[in-house]
């Protein structure tokens, strides 16, 4: 049939993508949160479920909608993200974290609204690092000597320390994902916006393939990656 032939390149297989920005709850009414519109993680399900994928969809924090046939997933903070995610990827042939994942949460989330109370100095937030979602998914599969495709989204910008390319690879052997998706950053783009510019760089070694466009262009060129990296024998 034409499935075979490739109009349908992960008709059987399951995907989970992340998207959105997580919120980190100060007190029962703040967070602290960025900026991710969801977008990306939108046109990579849509992308999939064009391809024939059943989707799992783990939605945090979106300024659009989960695009209908995918089974949807809400989470707030990173602690729940890692949760779902863990739990999605041991059915899943794929796990794409398209998620903007906060760095960091607050030591304590307090059970009451904060007040401002007379002459007291502004309050100090104290914050605790948030588990490597990416990082903890990649030692799971290779604890289990499993063959799961895992991708990882990285927003860079060149600084004093390196080039865009330079922080990515070394991001890439880091969090020892197969393919990581790097999108350059500043200010006014990507973040909102409906075009973007990407390399995606690969963990075995292959050269770092371009793709620019919109986000649905770009979510194509992605999950078509993805068919071809399922479709090869990998170590
Ligand atoms: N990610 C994750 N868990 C985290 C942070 C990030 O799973 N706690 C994932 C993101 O979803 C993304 C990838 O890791 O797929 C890269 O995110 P990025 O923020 O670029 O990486 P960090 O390791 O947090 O590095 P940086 O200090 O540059 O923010
Ligand atoms: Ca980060």
């Amino acid at each position: 049939s034409s499935d075979v032939l490739g109009s349908k390149p992960l008709a059987g297989r399951t995907v989970t993508i992340s998207a959105g920005g997580t919120r980190e709850a100060l007190d029962p009414v703040r967070f602290l949160g960025n900026r991710s519109s969801g977008k990306q993680g939108v046109a990579l399900a849509a992308a999939a479920l064009e391809a024939g994928a059943r989707v799992t969809f783990l939605a945090a924090h979106m300024d659009v909608l989960p695009p209908s046939g995918v089974d949807v997933v809400r989470v707030e903070s990173a602690l729940e993200l890692r949760d779902a995610a863990l739990e999605a990827a041991s059915g899943s042939d794929v796990v794409i974290m398209a998620a903007a994942v906060a760095d960091f949460r607050p030591a304590e989330v307090s059970d009451t609204k904060i007040k401002k109370s007379n002459g007291d100095d502004a309050p100090v937030l104290h914050l605790v690092q948030n588990p490597d979602i990416l990082h903890e998914l990649v030692e799971r599969r290779n604890a289990d000597k499993g063959s799961q495709l895992i991708v990882g989204f990285a927003a860079e910008t060149g600084d004093e320390d390196g080039d865009v390319l330079q922080h990515a690879t070394a991001k890439l052997k880091r969090k020892g994902c197969d393919l990581l998706v790097v999108n350059q950053v500043g200010v006014g783009r990507v973040f909102g916006q409906d075009e973007n510019s990407v390399i995606i760089l690969s963990g075995n070694g292959a050269a770092p393939q371009s793709a620019s466009g919109t986000k649905t262009d770009v979510a194509a060129v992605v999950i078509d990656r993805i068919s071809t990296e399922l479709g090869r024998v990998r170590p």
